[in-house]
């Protein structure tokens, strides 16, 4: 197999459409769609999007669009417990209430968000310290919400953004773990399907898109849960991308595959994505972010297991990525509430259109031409095989410091005009090591220190090879001088071993 067949997607995706052969040119052929709601609907798939209560009255224009492109909706903010209960049993329905019957009028379905998160609770919750005073607010309040939505909100979010990477026992420390344990997730599910019995509910948190130590964790939670029979039913997986560096299509499938084959129904459900890591112009970032959307979106739209995708708002001026002061350019309409390319980049992926994969651009990827091409950084190379992998393999053994590993050297040709790619590596450590491998690009510029331009993080067990898939964009200011690939990342004395190592570039889906 070469390495670029790995990817399987182009592939997959010309069998998947009844379209015809890639030598076709089926671009009159195809469907074309008048909104992304005609597009989605086509395949029986949802596209919703954030919706603040206020805007509905005051911009006539974005309920226009909101009606028009979009099947499912979710309050942005509307539906926390912050802005809809201020004070113990005093509610605020007013903005919830417009969106709700918005939404109604337009046959558009609604997601309710969120029950218990860690952000924008009031502040009467905030100071409870009883254990049981908190669970039974936590009642009241699901009780009062969903009673009054019953039959219109069918969808809840319940749990939001309960695992933290970093905290030692895995969950965030928020009131509820503080106060009931890890168990408040459980808890809390079981107080909502009390509450409303038909609604659908969700678990929703970020970063959980591509493969790696917190999804890892999040899908064993889930499962678990499952297991045990606690009404759970649906994970949204946030996808707040950064378009310099986002999940990779066939790493995101894989990821909603095992997610659906739990019986969870899966959803992209904030999707954005900021734009302010990437140089260049502004039309090489609306093209970046083109093709960042169009993957992702395409991913959901081929995985049976996905029931659609939420874009967290559509007019980039309302984006709460801007919130912190930079310019994100986060979503689909400019200022003028034109369409920009990331609402053609909707529209492929709904039409099931992967972006277009070049040749790989590493030379010797798959180390058929045993060590060409290679360098050992602080370490000595040895080309070895192994019976689980078809390819032979390098490893970099006796490696001197973290920044030790292996590298390609001469990848500026390859980068020079800058664009979008996708990167795959098979990877594996001996030797264990706290911190993981680091996949990279040094790029240097002339009279610049070399920057760092990180593809992946992985954190590894020993022993075990691990497939590593990421997507990122680039754009130069000034035409860099030199481009290298890089992995290191262990502790000095860990051993690192890959093989099967691919970069593509993407290019706008045709037609
Ligand atoms: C954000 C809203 O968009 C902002 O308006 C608000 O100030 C903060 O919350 N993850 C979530 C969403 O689950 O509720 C967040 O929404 C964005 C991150």
């Amino acid at each position: 197999m070469r390495a670029t067949d790995a990817f399987g997607i182009g592939l997959a995706m010309v069998g998947a459409t009844a379209l015809g052969s890639a030598c076709v040119d089926y671009s009159n052929m195809e469907p074309s769609f008048a909104t992304l709601r005609q597009a989605a609907q086509a395949q029986g798939k949802l596209i919703g999007t954030a919706v603040d209560g206020a805007l509905l009255s005051t911009d006539s224009e974005y309920a226009r669009l909101l009606a028009e492109e979009f099947s499912a909706v979710t309050p942005e903010n509307a539906t926390k417990w912050g802005p809809l209960e201020p004070q113990d049993d005093t509610y605020d329905f007013s903005d919830a209430d417009s969106i709700v019957a918005t939404a109604l009028d337009h046959d558009q379905s609604l997601k309710g968000h969120v029950f218990t998160w860690h952000q924008q609770l009031p502040s009467w919750v905030e100071s409870i310290s009883d254990p049981d005073e908190l669970r039974l607010a936590l009642r009241e309040h699901m009780e009062t919400t969903m009673a009054r939505y019953r039959g219109q909100i069918k969808v809840w979010d319940v749990v939001n953004e309960a695992v933290d990477d970093n905290a030692p026992a895995g969950y965030r420390e928020n009131i509820f773990y503080e106060l009931l344990g890890p168990d408040y997730i459980e808890e809390a599910f079981l107080m909502a399907h009390e509450a409303d019995p038909d609604a659908l509910l969700y678990y929703n948190d970020y970063a959980i898109e591509r493969m790696g130590h917190k999804a890892d964790f999040t899908y064993q939670m889930l499962r678990d849960l499952v297991a045990r029979d606690i009404p759970i039913h649906g994970i949204g997986m946030q996808s707040h991308l950064s378009v310099h560096r986002y999940p990779a299509a066939d790493d995101l499938r894989d990821n909603i595959r095992r997610f659906a084959d739990l019986g969870l129904r899966v959803e992209i459900s904030e999707l954005d994505g900021r734009t302010s890591g990437l140089t260049g112009t502004l039309d090489q970032q609306y093209e970046a972010q083109r093709i960042a959307f169009q993957e992702t979106v395409a991913s959901c739209v081929l995985e049976p297991g996905c029931a659609g995708v939420t874009l967290w708002g559509f007019l980039d001026e309302y984006s709460w990525l801007d919130d912190e002061g930079t310019e994100e350019h986060g979503l689909l309409f400019d200022d003028n509430y034109e369409k920009k390319p990331s609402y053609w980049g909707v529209m492929d992926g709904l039409r099931g259109k992967w972006a277009k994969r070049g040749p790989t651009l590493v030379k010797n990827g798959d180390f058929e031409d045993e060590l060409d091409h290679w360098v050992g950084v602080d370490s000595t190379l040895s080309l070895e095989s192994f019976e689980d992998q078809a390819h032979p393999v390098a490893c970099a053994r006796g490696r001197s410091s973290s920044e030790s590993g292996l590298s390609q050297v001469d990848l500026l040709d390859a980068f020079a005009s800058g664009g979008s790619f996708t990167f795959r590596a098979e990877v594996r450590q001996e030797g264990t090591a706290p911190a993981g491998i680091n996949v990279a690009l040094i790029v240097e510029q002339s009279g610049q220190d070399p920057s760092t331009l990180s593809l992946g993080y992985l954190y590894l067990e020993e022993g075990v090879w691990r497939t590593m898939r990421g997507s990122f964009a680039l754009a130069w200011e000034a035409p860099p001088t030199s481009v290298r690939l890089s992995f290191s990342g262990p502790d000095p004395g860990v051993d690192l071993c890959i093989t099967q190592v691919a970069l593509n570039q993407l290019h706008p889906a045709p037609g």
